[in-house]
């Protein structure tokens, strides 16, 4: 309402305008009171009063009942999106990653304990060989991983004490390949000692000016390495997802299958921060079951429980005991569900009415699949969830598993959604009740995504956006966006067919769409 003061000094009107009781376009309750389905394309935010710069914007957010991270961006558990390398890089830039499960158990553990043991520019498990083992060894290691500096230990395994080094320049002129590499090592080491900082064991390997450093126990065992080509990689990252003894935090997917029970097992021994529950649709007696169980014998760890859409199947979900939700049913790019199996939900309307219901019992909401671009982040954020969960947009990353590839001349790599019959042959039914199954029914495809160059780089550009669009709507972290929402201070309009067109680019012959903009 319209509240205009008129006031008369030394003979001029003043109108002051009280911009607090102006509410233009529409609240969040009255945008999602439509029965109709609505997805990220069908609204917009209203802009708000801007006093401050992108930078003074906070992303920091609670995933779970107990996991804080500082950027709202989790890694779908999919076997073309999440390993280990998607989830260290994840991790050390602020979001997390979730291990995924189309593989043995003993795999998706190494997997998470790649992830806890990772130090930043600290290699755990390097190559070793031992003094018994002749220059062709190191040739054929050298051929397989393309370098050669490598510690020689007593029986060439991490349990014996290191005794040496072997460079290029032990073995560039011996003609004799079959010597062995007692006669060859460098024995004069330069080490650190285990718990040196990465700082001082940066500078150790500078002044050295060797191309490895060691670094040993106390008794000499090597305890990992560091390597002078990873200088400049070896940085600090402030905002990384840490638990409390300094490990990054892990994530990783289970079923409801009476087989995963054992996987749990293996998780929770490797040390897993965040059990999640991977079904297509979340609410069966089998998870219900399944989240009592696992919180009664790990009480510590938290667990994001789902797929589910609708208020009833959160609320069921929470009651079980869930520390987390999973929302999504059908909206993910690979995903076919909505139109074989007909039920799901439009994705902004199921984000808005779970995570309505979930706050009030203090249990994030995380808005999985679907996300296309930074707007579809800003808008899950602005209409409840506390951080997204994405598949295609980093499945073109260098840290996704899978080698890139050409076709017509554009570098790909390839994407599957877990329920394709191709990842469901490989073990991925488990999500969708048809591991036992003689026909199976595909929910999802199979497709390719494009290079988007290493998460690195990609990452920061996604939050600095979403940071600008924070700029606009005037707010300046999460809890204030998800007060605003709620106290029906955040505005929103629907879109109609004409407006999204007019919003994306029009009336052009042709243009370019840069991803990254660099200084
Ligand atoms: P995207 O980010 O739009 O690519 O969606 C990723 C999400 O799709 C995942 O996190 C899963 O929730 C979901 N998903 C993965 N595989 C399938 C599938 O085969 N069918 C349906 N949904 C899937």
């Amino acid at each position: 309402m319209y509240h205009i003061l008129i006031r008369l000094t030394t003979g001029f009107y003043f109108f002051s305008y009280h911009m607090e009781h102006i509410k233009d376009g529409i609240s969040g309750r009255e945008l999602f009171q439509s029965r109709e389905g609505l997805t990220y394309k069908d609204f917009l935010t209203l802009p708000g009063y801007i006093d401050f710069v992108p930078d003074e914007v906070s992303l920091q957010t609670k995933i779970s009942k107990n996991i804080q991270i500082h950027i709202p961006v989790i890694s779908s558990p999919m076997d073309t999106v999440t390993e280990h390398k998607m989830a260290i890089g994840l991790a050390l830039i602020g979001g997390i990653g979730i291990i995924h499960s189309n593989n043995t158990i003993e795999d998706q553990a190494r997997e998470v304990e790649r992830v806890k043991r990772f130090e930043n520019g600290f290699i755990h498990d390097p190559i070793l060989l031992s003094p018994e083992n002749t220059i062709l060894d190191i040739l054929t290691v050298k051929g397989k991983f393309g370098f050669s500096g490598i510690p020689i230990t007593e029986d060439g395994t991490m349990k014996t004490r290191l005794v040496g080094i072997v460079t290029n320049r032990d073995i560039d002129f011996e003609k004799d390949k079959k010597k062995k590499i007692k006669d060859v090592m460098s024995t004069q080491l330069i080490t650190a000692e285990q718990g040196v900082s990465l700082a001082k064991a940066n500078d150790i390997l500078k002044d050295s000016k060797k191309g490895k450093l060691p670094i040993v126990d106390k008794n000499g065992l090597l305890v990992s390495l560091m390597c002078r080509s990873d200088l400049i990689k070896n940085k600090e990252y402030p905002l990384s997802s840490k638990d409390n003894s300094k490990s990054l935090l892990a994530g990783a997917a289970v079923s409801t299958h009476p087989g995963d029970r054992d996987r749990v097992e293996a998780l929770v021994e490797k040390g897993v921060d965040l059990l999640v529950i991977d079904s297509a649709q979340g609410y069966s007696s089998y998870q219900l079951e399944f989240i009592k169980t696992l919180k009664k014998k790990y009480p510590a760890i938290d667990i994001m429980a789902g797929n589910i859409v609708t208020s009833q199947q959160a609320l069921a979900l929470i009651e079980a005991g869930a520390d987390s939700l999973r929302i999504g049913m059908g909206p993910g790019s690979i995903c076919i569900t909505q139109d074989t199996m007909a039920c799901g939900r439009a994705q902004a309307s199921a984000v808005y009415h779970t995570a309505l219901i979930a706050r009030k019992h203090n249990v994030p909401v995380i808005a999985d699949g679907g996300i296309t671009n930074i707007g579809d982040i800003t808008k899950a954020l602005a209409i409840g969830a506390a951080s997204v969960m994405v598949g295609s947009l980093l499945a073109g990353t260098q840290e996704a598993p899978g080698e890139y590839f050409y076709e017509n001349g554009v570098r790909l790599k390839r994407y599957r959604g877990m329920a394709s019959l191709e990842a469901m042959e490989a073990g991925g039914a488990k999500r969708y009740f048809a591991d036992d199954q003689k026909i199976r029914v595909a929910q999802g495809v199979s497709g390719t995504v494009m290079d988007k160059g290493t998460i690195f780089d990609f990452l920061p550009y996604l939050v600095q956006g979403v940071k600008h669009s924070f700029q606009d709507m005037g707010i300046k972290n999460i809890t204030k966006l998800h007060e605003e929402l709620y106290s029906e201070n955040l505005r929103f309009e629907r879109r109609s067919l004409a407006a999204q067109v007019q919003g994306g680019v029009h009336n052009l012959y042709s243009f370019k769409k840069p991803i990254i903009g660099t200084e």
